[in-house]
């Protein structure tokens, strides 16, 4: 009986809390005067009208509202930016007033771990943001060990597609988890110059918290955000992903330590970054003092670039099994082209324009980061003629760009040619840059020629070593659920190989 009074009062008292709390932010929260929205529910607003793939709905929304709305979630206004001419307004156009990131209690909590892409726009993320640009570059500019280890990792997935349980005259399984492990150990040579052996248990831990980081922050680990009196219930799930946080932090201060002892690595974004900092007392400004801020950097990259990157190359072979006719014809290029007797390098890349045109439209088409990172304003500021406040939140819809039919034609058909010269003979450049699949502006993805890179080889490699077909009786669908970014419904594929002829 005792307990039941005590319960009663802690919930009495934490609504009171709960709604003074929704009071005092709701008062601080106004709608956007002029700017037109639909009005929400009570309480939650629209927080619950997104559904499973809000990009849809926001893109859906802006035939009845425009490409420039408001929506109340929860107690927050935010603003919603669809369609590319209205991106580019706000993100090209008014690049440093857009640059900002808003407050959101999720934000600020990761934010411990991991630096820049939830860090606001200030000199500390100017300066950081440089030493990533640079850092990554030696990367992406002329030949690199990168090529070599990508071949060697491409070459591990296909012996372990082409060796898994039997199914017909093939082999099947779901490549994500082989996919996964081969990123994860790009990812490792370019940010801390070491490969792993897919057995190294640190190296499995890793990719296991990543993983598990990824499946906790999602879905619902937000709400927070626009319901802040959710917190308390929320608290469990927010020290699940401290946990995660933690580890993947101490992981990487390993790699630090190690590096600082052994000196291997040279050349890495570790090297690099430790470099700056040694030098950091003689560097005036220098952003980058302590091993913390090397770890929030190497976060950053770690988590950014990885997830990202394999759930392309599991969309690249799920476009290759519904499209068996394209499949065909990217074959039939890399046989012509590369021959039977080596495997495709990077040097091919501007004679094999078809396979290349496949992998640009399955970005375009896939769009796997359909909603930026969100966006706050730093100063007040118009969009297309609507007035928007300093430290407005900004949700800006990719996805909405990639499917703006004023820019593509039947932009809901997969046809790889969009992005081919007439005469079949080139990428077309400008096809490319229209697409907004890295972002755009202050914020563009400063990964963005590594991932092109890797995905190009390994993309080229499993199509000059691999065959891949549905498995009997499956009917795997275009489908996406979001994780972090979008990645397709778990399939299973078929794997031949080739062969010599
Ligand atoms: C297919 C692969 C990738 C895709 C589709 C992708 C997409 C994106 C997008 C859309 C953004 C912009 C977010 C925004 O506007 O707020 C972004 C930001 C970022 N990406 Fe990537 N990315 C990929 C790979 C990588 C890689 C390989 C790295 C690094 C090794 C990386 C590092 C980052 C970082 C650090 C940011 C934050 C930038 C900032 O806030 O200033 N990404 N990425």
């Amino acid at each position: 009986m005792e307990g039941t009074v005590t319960s009663v009062l802690l919930a009495g008292i934490a609504t009171l809390l709960a709604y003074l709390f929704l009071f005092r932010n709701a008062e601080r929260r106004r709608p956007l005067p002029g700017m037109p929205g639909p009005r929400g529910w009570p309480v939650v607003g629209s927080l619950f009208s997104l559904g499973e793939l809000p990009h849809l709905r926001l893109m859906e929304m802006s035939c009845t509202y425009g490409n420039v709305y408001q929506l109340r979630l929860g107690s927050q206004y935010v603003v919603v930016v669809n369609g590319i001419r209205a991106i580019k307004e706000s993100l090209l156009k008014q690049s440093v007033r857009f640059a900002g990131r808003p407050a959101f209690p999720s934000m600020n909590f990761t934010s411990k771990y991991v630096g820049i892409v939830f860090d606001t726009y200030d000199d500390m993320w100017k300066y950081q943001r440089k030493i990533i640009d640079s850092s990554l570059k030696p990367f992406t500019s002329g030949p690199t060990a990168l090529e070599e280890v990508v071949t060697s990792a491409a070459v591990d997935v296909v012996n372990n597609l082409t060796n898994h349980g039997n199914c017909g005259n093939g082999k099947q399984s779901d490549p994500y988890d082989d996919l996964y492990t081969a990123v994860g150990n790009v990812t490792c040579f370019v940010l801390f110059g070491k490969r792993y052996s897919h057995d190294d248990d640190n190296f499995k831990k890793v990719l296991y918290y990543s993983k598990r980081f990824v499946a906790a922050i999602t879905g619902k680990g937000n709400i927070v955000d626009y319901l802040p009196w959710m917190t308390f219930a929320m608290r469990k799930a927010f020290a699940k992903v401290a946990d995660d946080l933690s580890l993947i932090t101490r992981f990487v201060g390993e790699q630090i330590n190690h590096h600082s002892s052994h000196r291997d690595g040279i050349g890495s974004v570790m090297d690099s970054l430790i470099r700056i900092r040694n030098d950091s007392e003689r560097t005036e400004g220098c952003a980058l003092k302590t091993k913390t801020d090397v770890e929030r950097v190497l976060c950053c990259l770690f988590g950014a670039g990885y997830e990202n990157t394999t759930s392309t190359l599991y969309y690249l072979i799920l476009y290759m099994i519904i499209h068996p006719e394209i499949q065909y014809k990217v074959h039939e290029e890399i046989d012509r082209v590369v021959s039977r007797d080596r495997l495709p390098t990077l040097s091919d890349r501007a004679k094999l324009p078809y396979t290349d045109a496949v992998l640009q439209e399955v970005i375009r088409h896939a769009s796997l980061a359909p909603l930026t990172v969100p966006y706050s304003t730093l100063k007040d500021t118009d969009l297309l003629g609507y007035k928007i406040p300093k430290d407005t939140p900004i949700f800006v819809n990719l996805w909405s760009a990639n499917y703006d039919e004023n820019e593509w034609e039947d932009p809901h058909r997969f046809n790889p040619d969009r992005f081919l010269s007439a005469d079949g003979l080139s990428v077309k450049k400008s096809q490319v840059a229209k697409m907004v699949a890295f972002g755009m502006g202050k914020r563009r993805c400063p990964g963005e020629q590594l991932a092109q890179l890797q995905l190009f080889l390994f993309f080229a490699i499993f199509m000059h070593q691999c065959h891949f077909e549905k498995c009997e009786g499956d009917n795997p669908q275009l489908t996406s659920v979001y994780g972090l970014t979008l990645r397709p419904v778990p399939f299973r594929v078929v794997t031949k190989h080739r062969g010599p002829d």
